[in-house]
């Protein structure tokens, strides 16, 4: 039996309905999906949302995550105080590919409020199916850790 890889994926109120988008297409992708919240749009705090998903990832629970808030920047500046993690937030499926081709980044970040569920799903897809380049991109990604 092969194993699939696991994505997390967390957001805030101003993430969950895109979040909601966003579980079923992680799926028709192959990947196995490990949905952390929230699941409503009462109010939580984007911090939390990404310690837990930054805790699922630390301790092996999923390989890669997604998370999403309003606009992708709260989200984005709390991921991106764990050293291991490389959080991308990502507009379009050219920076979703660079993210991954360039920065081996291996958390999404979407701003459910920017951007409209289609090109939101071009991101998701683009993000999980480009590989990273390596060569002189890996010794800089190894300068970020
Ligand atoms: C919540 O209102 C909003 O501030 C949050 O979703 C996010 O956009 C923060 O960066």
């Amino acid at each position: 039996m092969s194993m699939s890889e696991t994505v997390a994926i967390a957001a805030d109120h101003g993430g969950f309905d895109l979040k909601s988008i966003l579980v079923p297409e992680l799926r028709a992708l192959g990947f196995a999906v490990l949905d952390l919240g929230t699941m409503n749009s009462d109010a939580v705090d984007y911090p939390d949302m990404a310690e837990t998903l930054a805790a699922t990832l630390r301790e092996g629970r999923a390989q890669r995550g997604v998370l999403v808030c309003g606009t992708g920047i709260g989200m984005s500046i709390a991921v991106n105080r764990h050293r291991e993690l490389r959080g991308a937030l990502v507009h379009d499926a050219l920076t979703a590919r660079l993210a991954r081709q360039h920065n081996d980044a291996n958390v999404l970040v979407l701003g459910g409020r920017i951007l409209g569920p289609e090109l939101a799903k071009d991101c998701l897809r683009t993000f999980f199916t480009t590989g990273f380049d390596g060569g002189r991109h890996a010794r800089r990604v190894a300068k970020l850790s």
